[in-house]
């Protein structure tokens, strides 16, 4: 029988499937729904130093093969989501969660990091250099010099275990350069990728966006992401210092999309689109799908196809 248990640092896991932080995590019932679903950790959704509303709707439409979103970083605040994880914490010793945290501005991020730091919180932190839609602020971690400035910050004041949600890049020469910067700097962990930020899709029927902000820019996820995802764990591993653990995101929507994932490097793999428009069935379907799909190959275990993906 296969295993789905999972290790990312000193942390484990019993199963590999996580959401992807802005996937059913906004609010204390959908993450406690969360926590009695088979997934194996969950994330908060990204918290911002205030409270934020968020972009106008329609915000966020299912595509024919994933789909385009642009919230806009709605969240309850970062003091809201530190106290769920508080008290999560005394609710399920050993079951290490995530916070996602992101600025508004480069200097909102050690201020992010002090809270954390200084409260009870002993999870993972996932600061998100990536979210592809406030209207005028750009994804951080496509400028580099932006980039190790945040991060020099941050771990001026934060001792914890972090980690950095990155965007999708599509040249091998940015795969080094980020690597460079983040190995640099004692993570324990990255996300790869956000959404593929501003896609633009119109219904043919009317000749119009599908979603409101920003003229109908926004971030594309599902199936559309799945190579540039794969693509991504794949060069990062190939890149990064052995202890920075890879949480994989993009595209799954089946077993065997996460399996690749796998392949390509991925610890944990979290599930974004296919959680929005499945719900919280998908981690049933997807690790039995996995389990299958690790029976048809003869592994009873992640780490023994982890990273070996095979090339020609
Ligand atoms: O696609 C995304 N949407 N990625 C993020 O990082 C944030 C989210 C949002 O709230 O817009």
């Amino acid at each position: 029988m296969a295993s789905l248990t999972t290790t990312l640092g000193d942390y484990a896991f019993q199963n590999v499937f996580m959401n992807a932080s802005g996937v059913h995590c906004q609010t204390e019932a959908e993450l406690d729904q969360l926590a009695a679903s088979p997934a194996g950790t969950l994330v908060t959704k990204t918290g911002t130093l205030e409270a934020r509303a968020g972009n106008p709707e329609p915000r966020f439409a299912q595509l024919a093969l994933g789909t385009i979103n642009s919230m806009g970083l709605p969240n309850l605040g970062i003091d809201y989501y530190i106290a769920y994880a508080e008290r999560f914490q005394e609710k399920h010793p050993g079951r290490p969660i995530f916070l996602s945290v992101a600025g508004m501005k480069p200097d909102d991020f050690p201020l992010l990091a002090q809270k954390i730091q200084d409260s009870g919180f002993t999870g993972l932190t996932e600061f998100n250099l990536s979210c592809p839609n406030v209207p005028g602020k750009p994804q951080i971690a496509y400028d580099f010099d932006t980039t190790e400035a945040i991060l020099a910050a941050i771990f001026k004041v934060f001792k914890k275990p972090a980690g950095v949600k990155l965007p999708p890049y599509f040249d091998l020469a940015q795969f080094d350069q980020v690597a460079a910067i983040l190995n640099r700097y004692p993570l324990t962990l990255i996300n790869s990728i956000n959404s593929l930020g501003n896609g633009l899709w119109i219904d043919p029927a009317t000749d119009t966006t599908a979603i409101k902000p920003k003229g109908g820019f926004g971030g594309i996820g599902g199936q559309y992401a799945k190579p540039i995802a794969l693509a991504n764990v794949r060069a990062f591993r190939q890149r990064l210092r052995g202890d920075i653990s890879i949480i994989g995101t993009g595209g799954v929507t089946t077993g065997r999309d996460a399996y690749e994932l796998i392949l390509c490097g991925a610890n944990l793999v979290s599930l974004g689109s296919i959680l929005a428009t499945e719900g919280l069935g998908a981690f049933t379907r997807l690790s039995s799908e996995l389990e299958s799909e690790m029976a048809k190959k003869g592994y009873t275990s992640l780490a023994e196809f982890r990273g070996q993906l095979k090339t020609l």
